[in-house]
């Protein structure tokens, strides 16, 4: 009985979570609307639309300067335009929308930061600056691995090599950068299985045998984003590191990372959620990904920035805000990759990182139909078995009594 009605939660469950899922269309495109000038500079930028029933999410993901990414909300009659000439030269409003965005969003991976970490701490906030190298993204030089694009799913593909910058640094190694857009809330196929919604991009971060400051001996990497987009300007973004129900999805991992921007208004005067950005605080140090070859990620308290229009300039959400980043809000979020005692990074030559940029709330892991369908088990057994064996022994005295009233006839 109690089994039963396990069961009947469990189907409850399992209904409740398919009715709440919305579905979108994904199309995509390599370089929308380019003809000449893409092909001969080997540009990669892809456009990606994700169509529902009242709104159409835009993504654009650029590697034409530092790695981004544009979200915009529109209704879904609108598109996106690209004058490319103005983009490839990175000269501000180059994007536009046929209509205007009621919201946008975007982010930069704008820097990988190596620090050596003399006493062991982890901690980038520690290093001074002799003990830090910047390097910016836009000075790797980003090539297209691979592009998948079904109608359930667009992946991407990049590798950045060869870093030279404009002070003549130069580093070997490489950085792989995966970029995944969905139409529906589910797991990610990769490990550490991030629950997405129809309305988040995965961002997939490899640092492959990364070249180190010589003069460093305990060197580890960071990463900084900036984020810019909607929102009122005033009220700061804030980290906020939650335990997780269970770690089914990300063995060993009961915590995760959120980073959220303050509602906006809408046009008629609602209030909505803005943008988030979440992970599993957990780096890979292979390709395999398993919990034993895993170290950890930290986080530090976003930090304002001043001068906003210049920090962008030569990035694609320039070619999309312009002059116009000044009022807007925009923010650098910074993990360093590493703990305390864990051999720093040359011990591996290789750490990961993953987060997802979403619109809308994040997504809450919930327990899983297998998890239910245990905890039913667990509770459920006990109870038939304690129901069966009282039966049984009612059932047993029963006859007993009419066999001592039979043998005292
Ligand atoms: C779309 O709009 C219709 C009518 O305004 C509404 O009933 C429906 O719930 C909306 N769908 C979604 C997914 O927001
Ligand atoms: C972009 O806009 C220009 C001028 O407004 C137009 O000629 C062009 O066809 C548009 N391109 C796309 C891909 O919509
Ligand atoms: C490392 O530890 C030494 C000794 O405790 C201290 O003097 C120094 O400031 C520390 N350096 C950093 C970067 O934390
Ligand atoms: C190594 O670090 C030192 C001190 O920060 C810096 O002057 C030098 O340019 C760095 N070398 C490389 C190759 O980054
Ligand atoms: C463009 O990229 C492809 C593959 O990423 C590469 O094979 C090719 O040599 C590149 N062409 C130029 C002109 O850089
Ligand atoms: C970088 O190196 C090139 C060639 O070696 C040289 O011409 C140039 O002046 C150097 N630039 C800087 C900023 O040192
Ligand atoms: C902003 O940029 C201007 C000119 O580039 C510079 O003079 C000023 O010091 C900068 N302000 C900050 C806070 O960095
Ligand atoms: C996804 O975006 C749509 C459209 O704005 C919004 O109505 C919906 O609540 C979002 N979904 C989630 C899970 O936040």
């Amino acid at each position: 009985m109690a089994s039963a009605s396990s069961f009947c939660l469990l189907l409850v469950v399992a209904l409740a979570d398919s009715g709440t899922s919305t579905r979108r269309t994904l199309r995509s495109w390599v370089n929308w609307g380019c003809d000449e000038p893409c092909p001969e500079r080997n540009v990669t930028a892809v456009y990606l639309r994700a169509d529902g029933p009242n709104d159409t999410l835009h993504y654009l993901w650029d590697f034409v300067g530092a790695p981004s990414v544009l979200l915009a909300v529109t209704p879904p009659s609108a598109w996106l335009n690209i004058s490319w000439d103005d983009y490839l030269a990175r000269r501000e409003n180059s994007v536009y929308f046929s209509e205007k965005p009621t919201y946008t969003f975007g982010v930069i991976i704008s820097k990988i930061i190596e620090f050596n970490d003399v006493n062991d701490t982890a901690l980038i906030d520690t290093a001074d600056v002799k003990n830090t190298n910047v390097l910016r993204t836009e000075y790797f030089n980003w090539r297209r691995v691979s592009l998948s694009q079904k109608s359930e799913l667009v992946n991407l593909d990049m590798e950045g090599n060869s870093y030279h910058d404009t002070a003549n640094i130069s580093r070997y190694g490489s950085v792989k950068l995966s970029l995944q857009g969905f139409c529906t809330l589910d797991h990610s196929d990769m490990v550490p299985h991030m629950l997405h919604t129809e309305n988040s991009t995965l961002v997939d971060i490899i640092l492959d045998h990364m070249q180190t400051n010589e003069t460093f001996s305990k060197s580890r990497f960071a990463i900084e984003l900036l984020a810019v987009g909607g929102g009122n300007p005033e009220v700061p973004m804030f980290v906020d590191p939650k335990k997780s129900l269970d770690d089914e999805h990300t063995p060993g991992i009961f915590e995760v990372v959120e980073v959220r921007t303050p509602p906006y208004n809408n046009l008629d005067g609602t209030l909505n959620a803005g943008s988030y950005l979440q992970w599993r605080p957990v780096s890979y140090s292979n390709a395999l990904r398993e919990i034993t070859s895993s170290t950890e990620t930290i986080q530090y308290p976003p930090k304002q920035v001043f001068n906003h229009t210049s920090i962008i300039r030569n990035s694609m959400l320039y070619c999309y805000y312009g002059e116009a980043t000044d009022n807007l809000l925009m923010q650098k979020i910074m993990v360093s990759l590493g703990s305390k005692g864990d051999g720093y990074y040359k011990k591996s030559s290789y750490l990961t990182w993953t987060f997802m940029i979403g619109y809308g709330t994040p997504p809450e892991e919930r327990f899983s139909s297998l998890v239910i369908m245990i905890i039913s088990i667990g509770l459920g057994l006990p109870l038939l078995i304690m129901v069966a064996t009282g039966l049984y022994l009612c059932v047993r005295r029963v006859p007993k009594r009419h066999g001592n009233v039979y043998l005292s006839r």
